[in-house]
């Protein structure tokens, strides 16, 4: 947890300084609408994205000379934190030509290397001053993503963290979430250069295996959901939980790190629904059952019962076809399932011997207190100097046994994650996010088209039963939800009517 004595010792700081904002580069936030639907259509919402923080040129607030270069800290601008957060501003970015982040209508394209950076990470934001909270309990959440160009040991990522909806802003932090500050996760990840509007350059290591990266000795904590974590050939939706609400800084045991893995405050390993994992080795990847190799549609759903999250549902769409998840197919998960319930992760950590650090921090229970009370949207393109992403798409721990069940996690081989040969060999490639919605359950997505040839398992978005028709019954195969101001009333288990 935070000292006690450095809280204490903020609330002092002279309030003029602060993490400040630069002025060599305009800050333009690329726009991204969304959509926010319920039973009667869905409506844009002018959403736009932001860069993270820790992507940003850091400089002299009087200059342009680097407070940070490569992975080192400017000894004369950054002697100490409280110095450094004085000294240094963070500026605008120069979206597409330095980072690779275009928009176009609804779609974001991430790029992996752009000259010399490689991969971003991106925010949601509702306005210039706040991100988009969402609050997605008893709700679902749906985007297309295209990753027919994305290979082994690359991770596009769309998820959800508990950030703070300001970025944190504070006498301490002046930029905010119009530069994209208040990073956390379940990771508590310590290669933060600012946490809480206080440089973290206590203790700061460069990475042996990374120019770019190093780590302080304070972590950022919070829940996060992990929604789509994945490249071409495996998939991954995860949620991951915290004791703890909101950003929460941390040092020492509370950070979870190596050794202290499964005593720290998050749950790093989650609870994660990976089809190819899961026993289902046909179902995701080029020319499969969801055919990455071209366009599709991912919904996913939290459902709640009573206020309480007890399921996490997922479904595909494509080629205007709904395809409903893949089923577990794994010694011990009985009956076999296609979503995230509390049995399910219990089950599976038991199969696969896993330490259940899900369930230990309150389970989907506690996933869905943070999605009640918000959450911010995060995108991003990384590939994995820690291990390889071999956890998502290859054989993990890479010298287990293959035949273990809950090893083998996707196709990729145990030397395709080499963050050298990723960016050398994969520079060029991208992820393509678009059409993102939101808002009730099932109303975000419709079937299409050409869905003719196979039963529709979800209403169309825009064909719920009107007032007084049918929506409902044995035998019944049309809509089974009822238009806005009426609800499916069951008359006889033959008959049910939007009243
Ligand atoms: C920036 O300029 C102000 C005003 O001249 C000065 O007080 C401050 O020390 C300078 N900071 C740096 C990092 O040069
Ligand atoms: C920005 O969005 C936040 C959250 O939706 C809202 O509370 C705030 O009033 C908005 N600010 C402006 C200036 O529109
Ligand atoms: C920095 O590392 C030293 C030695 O490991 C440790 O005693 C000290 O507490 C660390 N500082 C912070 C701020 O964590
Ligand atoms: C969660 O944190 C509280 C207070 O910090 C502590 O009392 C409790 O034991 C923690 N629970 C778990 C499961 O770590
Ligand atoms: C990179 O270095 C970290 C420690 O800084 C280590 O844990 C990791 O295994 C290394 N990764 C690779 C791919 O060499
Ligand atoms: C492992 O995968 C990489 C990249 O996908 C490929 O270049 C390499 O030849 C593969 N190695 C083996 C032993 O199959
Ligand atoms: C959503 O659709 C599924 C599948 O058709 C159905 O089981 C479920 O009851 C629907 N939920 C709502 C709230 O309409």
């Amino acid at each position: 947890m935070f000292p006690a004595a450095s809280l204490l010792s903020l609330c002092f700081l002279a309030v003029a300084y602060g993490q400040q904002v630069g002025t060599q580069v305009a800050e333009n936030h690329p726009m991204l609408p969304s959509q926010k639907c319920t039973a009667s259509g869905c409506t844009t919402v002018q959403t736009s994205v932001v860069l993270d923080s820790n992507w940003r040129w850091l400089h002299s607030v009087n200059s342009t000379t680097n407070c940070y270069t490569g992975n080192t800290w400017d000894q004369t601008l950054c002697p100490d934190a409280k110095t450094c957060t004085a000294n240094c501003a963070l500026d605008g970015a120069d979206y597409s030509g330095t980072y690779g982040i275009t928009t176009s209508g609804n779609a974001l394209t991430l790029k992996f290397v752009t000259g010399a950076n490689i991969g971003s990470r991106v925010y949601l934001l509702a306005n210039q001053t706040n991100y988009q909270m969402f609050q997605l309990l008893n709700q679902e959440f749906t985007f297309d993503v295209d990753m027919s160009n994305l290979g082994c040991g690359l991770n596009g990522a769309l998820y959800l963290s508990e950030m703070p909806s300001n970025g944190g802003m504070s006498s301490t932090n002046a930029a905010g979430a119009k530069y994209g500050t208040g990073y956390c996760d379940s990771q508590c990840p310590h290669d933060l250069k600012f946490i809480n509007g206080v440089a973290n350059i206590a203790n700061w290591t460069g990475s042996a295996n990374d120019t770019n990266s190093g780590a302080g000795s304070m972590g950022t904590c919070c829940n996060e959901m992990d929604i789509w974590e994945a490249n071409k050939n495996a998939a991954a939706y995860t949620p991951h939980v915290c004791n703890a609400t909101g950003l929460t800084p941390c040092t020492g045991t509370a950070c979870g790190d190596d050794s202290d893995r499964y005593n720290g405050i998050c749950d790093k390993d989650g609870c994660d629904f990976n089809s190819y994992r899961m026993g289902d080795q046909t179902f995701l990847g080029p020319g499969k059952t969801v055919d990455t190799n071209s366009k599709f549609t991912v919904v996913t759903q939290f459902i709640a019962t009573g206020g309480t999250l007890t399921e996490i549902r997922r479904l595909y769409v494509q080629n205007g076809k709904v395809i409903t998840n893949s089923n577990t197919n794994i010694p011990g998960i009985s009956p076999a399932v296609n979503s995230i319930t509390d049995a399910f992760c219990n089950q599976q950590k038991e199969a696969f011997g896993d330490t259940n650090s899900f369930e230990a921090r309150g389970g989907l229970a506690a996933m869905g207190q943070a999605l009640s009370r918000g959450m911010v949207l995060a995108l991003s393109i990384w590939d994995d100097h820690a291990a390889g992403m071999y956890w998502l798409d290859s054989q993990y721990p890479t010298d287990s046994d293959a035949s273990q069940p809950g090893v083998l996690r996707g196709p990729c081989n145990t030397t395709s994650g080499d963050p050298k040969t990723v960016e050398s060999t994969e520079g060029s490639n991208q992820v393509i996010f678009s059409n993102i919605k939101f808002g009730d359950l099932n109303t975000t997505y419709s079937t299409g088209p050409s869905s003719t040839t196979t039963p529709p398992t979800g209403p169309p978005t825009s064909s719920c039963a009107s007032h007084y028709s049918q929506c409902g019954g044995i035998g019944w195969t049309g809509a089974t939800c009822c238009v806005s101001g009426t609800t499916c009333q069951v008359l006889n288990p033959y008959y049910s009517q939007c009243l």
